[in-house]
Protein backbone atom coordinates (compact mmCIF):
# COMPACT_ATOMS: atom_id res chain seq x y z
CA UNK A 1 0.00 0.00 0.00
CA UNK A 2 1.35 3.13 -1.15
CA UNK A 3 1.87 6.08 1.49
CA UNK A 4 1.71 8.89 -1.05
CA UNK A 5 -1.90 9.33 -2.20
CA UNK A 6 -4.29 6.92 -1.76
CA UNK A 7 -6.76 7.20 -4.26
CA UNK A 8 -10.46 5.46 -4.22
CA UNK A 9 -12.97 5.58 -7.03
CA UNK A 10 -16.80 5.53 -4.95
CA UNK A 11 -19.95 5.26 -5.99
CA UNK A 12 -23.36 5.69 -4.50
CA UNK A 13 -26.60 4.44 -6.19
CA UNK A 14 -29.06 3.48 -3.13
CA UNK A 15 -31.76 5.83 -3.60
CA UNK A 16 -32.71 8.73 -5.82
CA UNK A 17 -28.90 10.25 -6.59
CA UNK A 18 -26.29 8.58 -8.91
CA UNK A 19 -22.90 9.64 -7.64
CA UNK A 20 -19.23 9.15 -7.95
CA UNK A 21 -16.39 10.71 -6.40
CA UNK A 22 -12.49 10.50 -6.31
CA UNK A 23 -11.27 10.63 -2.76
CA UNK A 24 -7.71 10.75 -2.08
CA UNK A 25 -6.48 9.56 1.27
CA UNK A 26 -10.03 9.57 2.57
CA UNK A 27 -10.01 13.16 3.70
CA UNK A 28 -9.73 15.14 0.27
CA UNK A 29 -12.22 15.08 -2.16
CA UNK A 30 -10.44 15.22 -5.79
CA UNK A 31 -14.37 15.19 -7.19
CA UNK A 32 -18.37 14.60 -6.53
CA UNK A 33 -20.33 14.41 -8.99
CA UNK A 34 -24.10 13.75 -8.01
CA UNK A 35 -26.94 13.02 -10.59
CA UNK A 36 -29.94 13.92 -8.62
CA UNK A 37 -33.66 12.16 -9.73
CA UNK A 38 -36.01 14.07 -7.77
CA UNK A 39 -38.06 15.79 -10.39
CA UNK A 40 -38.76 12.34 -11.65
CA UNK A 41 -40.03 11.33 -8.57
CA UNK A 42 -41.75 14.46 -8.07
CA UNK A 43 -44.62 13.55 -9.60
CA UNK A 44 -45.25 10.51 -7.79
CA UNK A 45 -44.93 11.92 -4.66
CA UNK A 46 -42.35 9.55 -3.59
CA UNK A 47 -39.40 7.72 -5.18
CA UNK A 48 -40.23 4.83 -7.71
CA UNK A 49 -38.05 2.04 -7.02
CA UNK A 50 -38.15 1.23 -11.14
CA UNK A 51 -37.04 4.57 -12.30
CA UNK A 52 -34.88 4.90 -9.77
CA UNK A 53 -33.20 1.97 -11.21
CA UNK A 54 -33.61 2.88 -14.70
CA UNK A 55 -32.36 6.18 -13.99
CA UNK A 56 -29.14 4.64 -12.45
CA UNK A 57 -28.51 2.59 -15.30
CA UNK A 58 -28.52 5.88 -17.41
CA UNK A 59 -26.51 7.92 -15.15
CA UNK A 60 -23.47 6.07 -13.83
CA UNK A 61 -21.10 5.47 -16.30
CA UNK A 62 -21.50 9.27 -17.35
CA UNK A 63 -20.93 10.31 -13.21
CA UNK A 64 -18.01 7.73 -13.14
CA UNK A 65 -16.31 9.28 -16.02
CA UNK A 66 -16.92 13.02 -14.88
CA UNK A 67 -15.99 11.77 -11.57
CA UNK A 68 -12.27 10.60 -12.82
CA UNK A 69 -12.14 13.93 -15.84
CA UNK A 70 -12.70 16.12 -12.79
CA UNK A 71 -10.13 14.86 -10.51
CA UNK A 72 -7.75 14.57 -13.56
CA UNK A 73 -7.64 10.61 -11.96
CA UNK A 74 -6.76 7.04 -14.50
CA UNK A 75 -7.91 3.80 -13.98
CA UNK A 76 -4.23 3.24 -13.35
CA UNK A 77 -3.74 5.75 -10.93
CA UNK A 78 -6.62 4.23 -8.81
CA UNK A 79 -5.73 2.03 -5.49
CA UNK A 80 -9.40 0.77 -4.86
CA UNK A 81 -12.98 0.86 -5.39
CA UNK A 82 -15.35 1.50 -3.20
CA UNK A 83 -19.63 1.25 -3.29
CA UNK A 84 -22.79 1.18 -1.13
CA UNK A 85 -24.03 -2.48 -0.40
CA UNK A 86 -26.79 -1.01 2.04
CA UNK A 87 -29.30 0.03 2.94
CA UNK A 88 -31.34 1.07 0.32
CA UNK A 89 -33.48 -0.03 -2.58
CA UNK A 90 -31.95 -3.15 -3.91
CA UNK A 91 -32.74 -2.73 -7.47
CA UNK A 92 -30.72 0.99 -7.24
CA UNK A 93 -28.01 -0.78 -4.73
CA UNK A 94 -27.16 -3.26 -7.58
CA UNK A 95 -26.09 -0.75 -9.99
CA UNK A 96 -23.66 0.48 -8.30
CA UNK A 97 -22.41 -2.49 -6.89
CA UNK A 98 -21.88 -4.29 -10.69
CA UNK A 99 -20.34 -1.48 -11.91
CA UNK A 100 -18.01 -1.29 -9.09
CA UNK A 101 -17.50 -4.78 -9.16
CA UNK A 102 -16.93 -4.36 -13.12
CA UNK A 103 -14.39 -1.84 -12.64
CA UNK A 104 -12.59 -3.54 -10.18
CA UNK A 105 -12.43 -7.19 -12.17
CA UNK A 106 -11.23 -5.23 -15.58
CA UNK A 107 -8.74 -3.09 -13.60
CA UNK A 108 -7.86 -5.44 -11.03
CA UNK A 109 -8.10 -3.26 -8.25
CA UNK A 110 -9.47 -4.19 -4.18
CA UNK A 111 -13.29 -3.75 -3.88
CA UNK A 112 -15.04 -2.46 -0.75
CA UNK A 113 -18.08 -2.49 -0.31
CA UNK A 114 -19.50 0.01 2.86
CA UNK A 115 -22.82 0.97 4.63
CA UNK A 116 -24.86 3.85 3.59
CA UNK A 117 -25.07 5.00 7.15
CA UNK A 118 -21.49 5.11 7.59
CA UNK A 119 -20.76 6.70 4.29
CA UNK A 120 -23.46 9.62 6.02
CA UNK A 121 -20.99 9.73 9.58
CA UNK A 122 -17.93 9.62 7.67
CA UNK A 123 -19.02 12.66 5.98
CA UNK A 124 -17.71 14.65 8.58
CA UNK A 125 -14.42 13.28 8.42
CA UNK A 126 -13.91 15.05 4.99
CA UNK A 127 -13.79 18.49 6.96
CA UNK A 128 -12.68 17.93 10.13
CA UNK A 129 -10.87 14.59 11.93
CA UNK A 130 -12.92 12.24 14.05
CA UNK A 131 -12.45 12.21 17.76
CA UNK A 132 -13.63 9.15 19.86
CA UNK A 133 -15.09 8.37 21.68
CA UNK A 134 -17.79 10.01 19.31
CA UNK A 135 -21.50 10.16 19.34
CA UNK A 136 -22.92 10.35 15.74
CA UNK A 137 -27.04 11.89 15.60
CA UNK A 138 -27.58 10.36 12.01
CA UNK A 139 -30.80 11.46 10.04
CA UNK A 140 -31.96 10.64 6.81
CA UNK A 141 -35.22 10.00 5.09
CA UNK A 142 -34.51 6.18 6.37
CA UNK A 143 -33.13 6.23 9.33
CA UNK A 144 -32.80 8.22 12.83
CA UNK A 145 -30.27 7.12 15.04
CA UNK A 146 -27.38 7.45 17.62
CA UNK A 147 -24.62 6.19 16.90
CA UNK A 148 -21.79 5.68 19.93
CA UNK A 149 -18.96 5.17 18.27
CA UNK A 150 -15.41 4.23 20.37
CA UNK A 151 -12.99 4.06 17.40
CA UNK A 152 -12.87 4.09 13.39
CA UNK A 153 -15.29 1.67 12.06
CA UNK A 154 -16.73 0.40 15.03
CA UNK A 155 -20.79 1.13 15.09
CA UNK A 156 -23.03 0.88 18.41
CA UNK A 157 -26.65 2.20 17.77
CA UNK A 158 -27.79 3.11 21.41
CA UNK A 159 -31.29 4.56 20.36
CA UNK A 160 -33.25 5.01 16.84
CA UNK A 161 -36.79 5.65 15.95
CA UNK A 162 -39.24 3.26 16.60
CA UNK A 163 -41.60 3.99 13.46
CA UNK A 164 -40.97 7.25 11.02
CA UNK A 165 -37.55 8.92 10.65
CA UNK A 166 -37.17 12.01 10.66
CA UNK A 167 -37.00 13.01 6.89
CA UNK A 168 -40.15 10.48 6.51
CA UNK A 169 -42.07 12.67 8.70
CA UNK A 170 -41.14 15.69 7.21
CA UNK A 171 -42.12 14.45 4.03
CA UNK A 172 -45.13 13.03 5.07
CA UNK A 173 -46.46 16.24 6.95
CA UNK A 174 -44.93 17.83 3.36
CA UNK A 175 -47.38 16.20 1.69
CA UNK A 176 -50.36 16.99 4.09
CA UNK A 177 -49.34 20.56 3.30
CA UNK A 178 -49.53 20.37 -0.49
CA UNK A 179 -45.88 20.74 -0.72
CA UNK A 180 -43.29 18.58 -3.48
CA UNK A 181 -41.71 15.26 -2.72
CA UNK A 182 -39.40 15.65 -0.39
CA UNK A 183 -41.03 18.63 1.50
CA UNK A 184 -38.28 18.38 4.24
CA UNK A 185 -36.25 21.35 2.94
CA UNK A 186 -39.24 23.39 2.12
CA UNK A 187 -40.64 23.21 5.60
CA UNK A 188 -37.55 24.52 7.38
CA UNK A 189 -37.42 27.44 5.07
CA UNK A 190 -41.56 27.72 6.00
CA UNK A 191 -40.57 27.15 9.84
CA UNK A 192 -38.22 30.20 9.66
CA UNK A 193 -41.21 32.56 9.12
CA UNK A 194 -43.51 31.06 11.18
CA UNK A 195 -43.71 30.59 15.00
CA UNK A 196 -44.27 27.75 17.16
CA UNK A 197 -48.49 28.67 17.65
CA UNK A 198 -49.68 24.71 17.74
CA UNK A 199 -47.19 23.05 20.28
CA UNK A 200 -47.29 19.63 18.90
CA UNK A 201 -46.09 16.46 21.66
CA UNK A 202 -42.74 15.65 21.62
CA UNK A 203 -42.71 12.04 21.24
CA UNK A 204 -40.71 9.67 24.14
CA UNK A 205 -38.98 12.96 24.87
CA UNK A 206 -39.12 12.06 28.76
CA UNK A 207 -38.45 8.62 28.25
CA UNK A 208 -35.33 6.96 30.04
CA UNK A 209 -34.05 5.84 26.61
CA UNK A 210 -32.72 7.32 23.40
CA UNK A 211 -35.23 6.24 21.06
CA UNK A 212 -37.35 8.41 19.02
CA UNK A 213 -41.34 8.36 17.90
CA UNK A 214 -42.19 9.99 15.00
CA UNK A 215 -45.66 9.02 14.11
CA UNK A 216 -47.84 10.51 17.30
CA UNK A 217 -46.42 13.80 16.11
CA UNK A 218 -47.49 13.22 12.35
CA UNK A 219 -50.92 11.81 13.52
CA UNK A 220 -51.51 15.00 15.48
CA UNK A 221 -50.40 17.18 12.74
CA UNK A 222 -52.66 15.40 10.21
CA UNK A 223 -55.87 15.73 12.85
CA UNK A 224 -54.78 19.14 13.04
CA UNK A 225 -54.94 19.91 9.27
CA UNK A 226 -57.97 17.86 8.73
CA UNK A 227 -60.28 19.12 12.18
CA UNK A 228 -59.62 22.69 10.54
CA UNK A 229 -60.64 21.79 7.28
CA UNK A 230 -63.94 19.96 8.20
CA UNK A 231 -64.79 23.64 9.98
CA UNK A 232 -63.80 25.20 7.00
CA UNK A 233 -60.67 27.41 8.62
CA UNK A 234 -57.51 28.49 7.34
CA UNK A 235 -54.53 27.46 9.20
CA UNK A 236 -51.38 29.36 8.83
CA UNK A 237 -49.11 27.01 7.42
CA UNK A 238 -46.28 28.57 8.04
CA UNK A 239 -46.61 28.37 11.80
CA UNK A 240 -47.88 24.46 11.02
CA UNK A 241 -44.27 23.82 9.78
CA UNK A 242 -42.55 26.18 12.50
CA UNK A 243 -44.77 23.85 15.36
CA UNK A 244 -43.55 20.73 13.40
CA UNK A 245 -40.09 21.60 13.29
CA UNK A 246 -40.01 22.92 16.62
CA UNK A 247 -41.15 19.00 17.99
CA UNK A 248 -38.81 17.46 16.10
CA UNK A 249 -35.46 19.82 17.12
CA UNK A 250 -36.51 19.29 20.58
CA UNK A 251 -36.90 15.69 20.83
CA UNK A 252 -33.67 14.89 18.88
CA UNK A 253 -31.37 17.55 20.50
CA UNK A 254 -33.08 16.86 23.76
CA UNK A 255 -31.85 12.85 23.85
CA UNK A 256 -28.76 13.84 21.77
CA UNK A 257 -27.52 16.39 24.75
CA UNK A 258 -28.28 13.52 26.95
CA UNK A 259 -26.65 10.82 25.25
CA UNK A 260 -23.99 13.23 24.66
CA UNK A 261 -23.31 13.56 28.90
CA UNK A 262 -23.67 10.19 29.87
CA UNK A 263 -21.61 8.90 27.65
CA UNK A 264 -19.01 11.37 28.15
CA UNK A 265 -17.42 11.32 24.33
CA UNK A 266 -15.59 13.99 22.79
CA UNK A 267 -17.42 14.59 19.57
CA UNK A 268 -20.58 14.51 18.37
CA UNK A 269 -21.35 14.43 14.57
CA UNK A 270 -24.54 15.17 12.17
CA UNK A 271 -24.84 13.36 9.65
CA UNK A 272 -27.37 12.60 6.83
CA UNK A 273 -30.05 14.36 4.62
CA UNK A 274 -32.31 16.34 7.90
CA UNK A 275 -28.69 17.17 8.85
CA UNK A 276 -29.38 20.10 6.25
CA UNK A 277 -32.14 21.20 8.44
CA UNK A 278 -31.11 24.88 9.40
CA UNK A 279 -33.05 24.76 12.97
CA UNK A 280 -31.80 21.13 13.92
CA UNK A 281 -28.12 22.90 12.99
CA UNK A 282 -28.95 26.47 15.15
CA UNK A 283 -30.68 24.94 17.90
CA UNK A 284 -27.65 22.13 18.31
CA UNK A 285 -24.88 24.45 17.57
CA UNK A 286 -26.44 27.11 20.33
CA UNK A 287 -27.13 24.24 23.11
CA UNK A 288 -24.03 22.56 22.66
CA UNK A 289 -22.15 25.82 23.06
CA UNK A 290 -24.02 26.48 26.16
CA UNK A 291 -24.07 22.80 27.34
CA UNK A 292 -21.06 20.95 26.71
CA UNK A 293 -18.44 24.04 25.64
CA UNK A 294 -15.76 21.00 25.55
CA UNK A 295 -17.46 18.72 23.21
CA UNK A 296 -16.72 19.30 19.51
CA UNK A 297 -19.44 19.50 17.26
CA UNK A 298 -19.29 18.90 13.55
CA UNK A 299 -21.83 19.41 11.20
CA UNK A 300 -21.46 18.32 7.41
CA UNK A 301 -21.74 21.20 4.73
CA UNK A 302 -24.78 21.36 2.84
CA UNK A 303 -23.21 19.61 0.04
CA UNK A 304 -22.26 16.54 2.33
CA UNK A 305 -25.53 16.19 4.06
CA UNK A 306 -27.21 14.34 1.09
CA UNK A 307 -26.94 11.31 -0.41
CA UNK A 308 -23.28 11.29 -2.06
CA UNK A 309 -19.90 9.28 -3.18
CA UNK A 310 -17.65 11.40 -1.28
CA UNK A 311 -18.77 10.20 1.81
CA UNK A 312 -18.82 6.43 0.70
CA UNK A 313 -15.13 7.39 -0.27
CA UNK A 314 -14.39 8.71 3.21
CA UNK A 315 -16.07 5.47 4.91
CA UNK A 316 -14.19 3.60 2.71
CA UNK A 317 -10.86 4.14 3.60
CA UNK A 318 -10.78 2.48 7.05
CA UNK A 319 -11.73 -0.70 5.02
CA UNK A 320 -8.77 0.48 2.88
CA UNK A 321 -6.19 0.77 5.49
CA UNK A 322 -7.23 -2.26 7.18
CA UNK A 323 -6.93 -4.15 3.58
CA UNK A 324 -10.09 -5.39 4.23
CA UNK A 325 -11.90 -6.04 1.06
CA UNK A 326 -14.59 -7.97 -0.58
CA UNK A 327 -14.92 -10.44 -3.19
CA UNK A 328 -16.64 -10.85 -6.64
CA UNK A 329 -19.88 -12.29 -4.37
CA UNK A 330 -20.51 -9.26 -3.33
CA UNK A 331 -24.27 -8.70 -3.38
CA UNK A 332 -26.72 -5.75 -2.69
CA UNK A 333 -27.89 -5.89 1.11
CA UNK A 334 -31.11 -3.33 1.01
CA UNK A 335 -31.24 -4.26 5.00
CA UNK A 336 -27.93 -3.56 5.76
CA UNK A 337 -27.33 -2.58 9.67
CA UNK A 338 -24.71 -1.30 12.05
CA UNK A 339 -25.54 -5.06 13.60
CA UNK A 340 -24.78 -6.86 10.35
CA UNK A 341 -21.08 -5.05 9.37
O1 LIG B 1 -29.77 11.19 3.57
P1 LIG B 1 -30.77 11.50 2.52
O2 LIG B 1 -30.33 12.33 1.34
O3 LIG B 1 -31.37 10.17 1.95
C1 LIG B 1 -31.51 9.04 2.74
O4 LIG B 1 -30.49 8.34 2.96
O5 LIG B 1 -32.64 8.85 3.23
O6 LIG B 1 -32.01 12.21 3.24
C2 LIG B 1 -33.13 12.66 2.55
C3 LIG B 1 -34.10 13.27 3.55
C4 LIG B 1 -35.48 13.57 2.94
O7 LIG B 1 -36.47 13.04 3.79
C5 LIG B 1 -35.52 15.10 2.94
O8 LIG B 1 -36.82 15.65 3.08
C6 LIG B 1 -34.68 15.42 4.14
O9 LIG B 1 -33.60 14.51 4.07
N1 LIG B 1 -34.18 16.80 4.13
C7 LIG B 1 -34.53 17.72 5.06
C8 LIG B 1 -33.87 18.94 4.70
N2 LIG B 1 -33.16 18.70 3.56
C9 LIG B 1 -33.35 17.39 3.23
N3 LIG B 1 -35.33 17.62 6.14
C10 LIG B 1 -35.47 18.72 6.90
N4 LIG B 1 -34.89 19.92 6.62
C11 LIG B 1 -34.09 20.07 5.55
N5 LIG B 1 -33.50 21.24 5.29
ZN1 LIG C 1 -28.68 8.85 2.77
Amino acid sequence: MSNERNLILAIETSCDETSAAIIENGIHIRSNIVASQIKSHMRFGGVVPEIASRHHVEQITQCIEEALNEAEVGYEELNAIAVTEGPGLVGALLIGVNAAKALAYAHNLPLIPVNHMAGHIYANRLIQPLLFPLLALVVSGGHTELVFMEEDGQYQIIGETRDDAAGEAYDKVGRVLGLTYPGGKRIDEMAHVGTDTFNFPRGMIREENYDFSFSGLKSSFINTVHNAEQKGEELDKNDLAASFQASVVDVLVTKTLKAVEELQVKQLVLAGGVAANRGLRETLTKKMAEVFPNVELVIPPLNLCGDNAAMIGAAAYISYQRSEFATYDLNAQPGLSFDTI
